[in-house]
């Protein structure tokens, strides 16, 4: 009878859940606002060149709008070079890409597209089916009084990913006072991330992240020869440099780093530890980063158990 009873339970919250889940998956079919429109065109396989993906088969709604491989697959199953990122809690960044070469969510939108190694549509040709399906030019015109253009695309898209923040997750709450339902373990871990473990210095603000491009060595000129920010900044100094990632549903969102060379958060958390004994002949590394952090097998867990708590009730695995 117990196990019932706890059966039926586990479809309650499971059911619970995919109702709340839905919200931000299932998009609308009529939009009444540019934010739907936007997840519409999201979700759309329209705007690749052979109809094959959208923005969600790399960003999936169900894992933060992250991928769950080191290289998403484009159209053709072509192979990326960077880690698919969160698009959640993209509102405040001030950049985008790992090396920062979009200045707004509008201009940022459009790059996949184009990308002949992810979705490979020219934009003139988006633009042109865009404006040819009887549904989108209808939505179009009531919604921003005229056909679609690459500057409207790029607003309803940005304006769909603005409403992709996290806010309920068990550290805001415990920030909120909630510190009954908060692990020792996780308190424990906050404060190593914001002392001995130095995290904080470089992931910060609300979304922990400072918006800098830092380089944590995972760049040698070797096998690990993505330079980062100085191909866009031309500036020496910021070889190996990468965007700082917000660590909000960091949990779900592995593998990590800009190569997806991580596959869990405590490998993530050994590197930190002693970069040197994994990766050699780095280039460029902050100074922030030593070759030994000496975390404790249980600073380690604590670390891990705090970053966890970063994650949106939404993508909590039932
Ligand atoms: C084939 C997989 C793929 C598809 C399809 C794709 N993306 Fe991405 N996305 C990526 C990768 C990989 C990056 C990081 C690339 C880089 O930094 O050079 C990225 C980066 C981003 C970022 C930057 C996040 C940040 O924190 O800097 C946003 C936002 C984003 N994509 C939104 C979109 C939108 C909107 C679409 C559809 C129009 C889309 N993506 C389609 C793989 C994909
Ligand atoms: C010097 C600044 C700096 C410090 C200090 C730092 N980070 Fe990072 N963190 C970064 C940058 C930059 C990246 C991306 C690096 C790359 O891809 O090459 C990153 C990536 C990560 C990622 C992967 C996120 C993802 O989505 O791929 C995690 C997790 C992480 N850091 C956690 C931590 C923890 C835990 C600490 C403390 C032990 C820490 N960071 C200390 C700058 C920093």
């Amino acid at each position: 009878m117990f196990k019932i009873i706890l059966h039926f339970v586990a479809i309650l919250i499971a059911l619970a859940g995919s109702i709340e889940y839905n919200k931000v998956t299932t998009p609308v079919k009529e939009p009444s606002t540019i934010e739907e429109l936007g997840e519409l065109l999201f979700f759309d396989k329209i705007l690749s060149g052979n109809k094959s993906i959208s923005c969600a088969s790399c960003h999936k709604p169900n894992i933060a709008f992250a991928d769950n491989v080191a290289f998403s697959f484009g159209v053709d199953s072509l192979k990326g070079i960077r880690n698919t990122p969160s698009a959640m809690n993209v509102g405040d960044r001030p950049s985008f890409f790992w090396d920062g070469r979009a200045a707004s969510l509008e201009e940022q939108a459009l790059i996949p597209i184009s990308n002949p190694i992810e979705m490979n549509l020219k934009i003139t040709e988006a633009i042109n089916r865009l404006n040819k399906s009887n549904t989108y030019s209808k939505y179009f015109n009531i919604l921003f009084k005229e056909n679609a253009n690459a500057k409207n695309l790029g607003i309803a898209i940005a304006a769909f990913e603005k409403t992709l923040e996290t806010s309920n997750t068990s550290f805001d709450r415990y920030m909120n006072g909630d510190s009954l339902n908060y692990s020792e373990s996780a308190k424990r871990g906050r404060i190593l991330f914001n002392v001995k473990g130095k995290c904080f210095d470089c992931h910060f603000g609300p979304d922990f992240t400072g918006d800098e491009f830092r380089n944590i060595g995972l760049y040698n000129g070797k096998e690990l020869n993505d330079e980062g920010r100085s191909a866009i900044s031309k500036n020496e100094k910021d070889k190996g440099k990468f965007k700082t990632p917000s660590l909000r549903n960091v949990a779900v969102t592995g593998p990590y780093m800009h190569n997806g060379m991580f596959t869990s958060l405590s490998q993530v958390i050994d590197y930190y530890n002693t970069p040197t004994k994994i990766v050699s002949g780095s280039i460029n590394t902050d100074s922030l980063i030593v070759p030994d952090l000496l975390l404790s097998k249980q600073d380690k867990i604590d670390l891990e158990n705090f970053l966890n708590t970063l994650t949106d009730d939404r993508f909590l695995k039932k």
